[in-house]
């Protein structure tokens, strides 16, 4: 009885301590098989509806694929995606979430006819007058991102070298409060149309 109950005590401790490892060669094999077909094999998705997600914060790709997942992010196309992996387990989506966060991130280009320099001085300057911050300040000068610090805040994503129309896209669904996140609300709304194609065409080709 007595061994019984420090063998039960032994592993419950296990189960505390012990993280959920990746596996990073499984992930892989999900990559390949489920969303190669829209991101690409390496996360580089040349298809500017389909994100880019290689390189992306591991922690932040394992969260947005799980709420699209369990339905808790529909704005946009997502709806494309859900189906898709609706039959992946939390495991699986660890696993798949570590290979893309491991592969190397290739950006765009941007355009230098499309207002490149007011995109430029937004990302870096942030616009006084309307109390937008520098985009710089949180997802760092070359748009890498940083890991999150607290609950709330998973990561600070990876938005280099990111598609034009996929950032236009989710700055949009921030306005309209389609896509939920206090912090990008309050900046996207302070933004004209104009401001958004600026930044989005600077980051673009921003790595
Ligand atoms: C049928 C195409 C399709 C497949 C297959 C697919 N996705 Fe997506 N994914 C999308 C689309 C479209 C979006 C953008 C949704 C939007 O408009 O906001 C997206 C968004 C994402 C995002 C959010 C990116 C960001 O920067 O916020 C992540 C992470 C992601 N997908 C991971 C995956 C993973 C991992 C797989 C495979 C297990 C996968 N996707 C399979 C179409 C797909
Ligand atoms: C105070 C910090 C902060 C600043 C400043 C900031 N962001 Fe963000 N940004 C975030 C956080 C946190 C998220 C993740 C929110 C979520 O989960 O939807 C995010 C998400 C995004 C996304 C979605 C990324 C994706 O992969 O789907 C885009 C695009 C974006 N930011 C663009 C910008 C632009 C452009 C600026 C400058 C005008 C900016 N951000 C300034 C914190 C910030």
């Amino acid at each position: 009885m007595k061994r019984f109950t420090l063998l039960a005590l032994a592993l419950a401790a296990g189960a505390v301590t012990a993280a959920p490892k990746a596996d990073v060669a499984k992930g892989k094999e999900i990559a390949t098989n489920v969303c190669a077909a829209c991101h690409a094999a390496d996360g580089n998705s040349g298809i500017s509806m389909y994100p880019k997600v290689s390189a992306q914060h591991e922690a932040y790709i394992f969260q947005q694929t799980m709420d699209i997942k369990e339905g808790k992010r529909t704005h946009g196309s997502a709806v494309a995606m859900k189906p898709m992996v609706a039959g992946l387990s939390e495991q699986d989506i660890r696993d798949v979430s570590a290979f893309y966060a491991k592969q190397q991130a290739k950006p765009g280009e941007t355009n230098p006819k499309e207002n490149a320099e007011l995109g430029a001085k937004i990302f870096r300057g942030g616009l006084a007058d309307k109390k937008v911050p520098a985009c710089m300040s949180c997802h760092g000068p070359s748009g890498a991102g940083m890991p999150g610090g607290g609950a709330d805040i998973i990561a600070y994503p990876r938005i280099g070298g990111q598609h034009k129309a996929y950032i236009v896209a989710q700055m949009q669904a921030y306005q309209s409060g389609q896509r939920e996140s206090a912090m990008m609300q309050d900046i996207a709304k302070r933004m004209s149309a104009e401001e958004l194609e600026a930044v989005a065409n600077f980051i673009q080709g921003l790595y």
